[in-house]
């Protein structure tokens, strides 16, 4: 597996920002916490320019992209794996290897209440629930 930078300057944006767009694509509302509608594409690609994560890759596994993985400015993880590459290790190995090459004294996991298949790896990797965040949207 390999970690490739978003950010990097090297590497052109937009296939990058395409790759993202399409996984944001697949994303269902019990798994969404932050996008409840999709944005078009120039407003992704400028989302992605502005650099809101502090790290931020596409995760390869032989040369395929199977998915993505950021870290918050506030040491949040968000990993998210095309849905035909789920359920092969590849999230869990991701968070591993993104906790290796940032250490840190505390990682923290934002999931959805009905995600529990996240859930269950963040558990794996030794994470506890802290906290139940609600919501009232106010018209
Ligand atoms: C959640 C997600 C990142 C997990 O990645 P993945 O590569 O599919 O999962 P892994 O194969 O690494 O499995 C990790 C753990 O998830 C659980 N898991 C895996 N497949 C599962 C399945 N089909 N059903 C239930 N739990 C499952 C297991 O606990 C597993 O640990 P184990 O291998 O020690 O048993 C991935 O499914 C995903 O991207 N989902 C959509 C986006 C999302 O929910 N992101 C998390 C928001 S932060």
């Amino acid at each position: 597996m390999r970690l490739v930078d978003v950010y990097n300057e090297q590497t052109t944006t937009r296939p990058k920002a395409k790759f993202l767009y399409e996984l944001l694509k697949e994303r269902d509302p019990s798994v969404n916490i932050s996008h409840r509608k999709m944005p078009s594409f120039e407003d992704h690609v400028a989302f992605v320019d502005s650099r809101p994560y502090s790290e931020w890759f596409i995760i390869f596994v032989m040369e395929r992209p199977v998915g993505s993985i950021y870290l918050s400015k506030q040491n949040e993880i968000g990993v998210f794996i095309a849905k035909s590459e789920q359920g092969r290790g590849y999230g869990k190995s991701a968070v591993r290897l993104l906790m290796d090459i940032n250490p840190s004294k505390r990682f923290l996991a934002n999931v959805a209440p009905g995600n529990t298949r996240s859930m269950a790896m963040f558990e794996r990797l030794g994470f506890e629930l802290i906290q139940l965040t609600f919501r009232k949207e106010m018209p």
